[in-house]
């Protein structure tokens, strides 16, 4: 088994196509749309949704949690930022008031029920058009005798309960395992030491999908919410494959042999927790692999291309575009 000797870069991915937008003020009429979780971290998807409404006209509040770089980019695309805590009830009104569209996503943590529930509360309050929330695909497993043993799957399937009875104006967007975790963070620096991709995921078949196009699917539904009230949307990548198909794209793709080597779920967990990640997201990641080696992944959906109008990228695609995160080590 290749050990990776230091922790994934959690604020490497998505940073690499940033580009500046020279932005034009959105006409009069425009709607405000307030855009949670925008610094982004792991997928990012509040940070490409704020650019992408942007420049489809739209005036865009960014919520970061800390003035830092990442907030100034969003100031400098021609977002509004504002600093609060989702978990915080002042910060929230300060957020939602004046917006008539809401984009809720966080990062994966033990408190995402309790920053639903308080922004629904503050949205519900103020009147939003429309509130359009991230799940993940794993909720269309579940009921209310079906769960995971992940705290956070469990919470997104009662954050969608309690958003349906909130009687809110509610989208339901669930995307499979995005490309930018498991692809790149979690498998770039075996990769770029021994040309090995070192996960968890067995035999398996897995559609991932990149948080970017994610942000296209929630960026149309916000650009035009009416039709999307109330409906739920599953997001996958353009094809179901194995670890061993992927390892032959990620050969393609970086012009290199690479395989790919299966790690035993005990040591994946041990891995994880030497990286320092908190005991929710080790459990929640934990989890994932585990529904991936008793091919729970295999899934596929037309909802990209129902939104978007074009699929999702392959993973030959996005391991071309961030080529330099896995090259080498000298
Ligand atoms: N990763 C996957 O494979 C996958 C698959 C399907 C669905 N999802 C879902 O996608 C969502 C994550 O999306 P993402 O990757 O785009 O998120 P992300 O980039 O990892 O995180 C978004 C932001 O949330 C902010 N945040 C966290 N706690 C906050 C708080 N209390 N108040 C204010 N801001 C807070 C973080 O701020 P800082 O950076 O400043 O800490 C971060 O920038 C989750 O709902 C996850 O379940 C993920």
């Amino acid at each position: 088994m290749t050990r990776p000797s230091h922790p994934p870069d959690l604020t490497r991915a998505n940073t690499q196509h940033r580009e500046p937008v020279e932005s034009s003020a959105p006409p009069r009429h425009a709607p405000t749309i307030l855009v949670t979780g925008a610094a982004g971290n792991v997928g990012g998807i509040g940070r490409t949704l704020t650019k992408l409404l942007l420049d489809k006209g739209h005036r865009v509040r960014a919520m970061v949690r800390r003035q830092d770089e990442r907030a100034e980019a969003l100031a400098a695309l021609g977002a509004e930022v504002m600093v609060g805590d989702l978990l915080d009830l002042e910060s929230m009104h300060a957020a939602i008031e004046g917006c008539e569209r809401v984009y809720f996503g966080m990062s994966v943590s033990a408190s995402y029920l309790e920053a639903t529930v308080n922004a629904a509360a503050v949205a519900r309050h103020h009147g939003v058009e429309a509130f359009v929330n991230m799940s993940q695909m794993t909720v269309s497993q579940m009921s209310i005798t079906e769960t995971t043993p992940s705290p956070q799957h469990k919470q997104h399937w009662l954050a969608e309960q309690a958003l349906n009875w909130s009687g809110l104006p509610v989208v339901h967007v669930r995307p499979t395992v995005f490309l930018e975790g498991f692809f790149l963070q979690f498998c770039a620096p075996a990769l770029r030491r021994s040309n090995v991709i070192s996960l968890p995921m067995g035999d398996g078949r897995t559609s991932p999908i990149s948080a970017a196009d994610v942000a296209r699917a929630v960026a149309a539904i916000l650009d035009e919410p009416a039709p999307h009230i109330g409906r739920v949307y599953d997001l996958a990548g353009p094809r179901s494959e194995t670890m061993a198909f992927y390892a032959g794209e990620f050969s393609e793709a970086l012009g290199r042999s690479i395989t790919y080597e299966d790690v035993a779920p005990e040591a994946w967990r041990d891995r994880l927790a030497a990286w320092g990640l908190p005991p929710h997201l080790v459990a929640h990641v934990t989890t994932m692999a585990a529904l991936n080696r008793q091919n729970r992944y295999d899934r596929t959906s037309d909802d990209m291309v129902t939104l978007t109008g074009a699929p999702a990228m392959s993973l030959r695609e996005f391991v071309r575009r961030h080529a330099s995160a896995y090259a080498l080590s000298a």
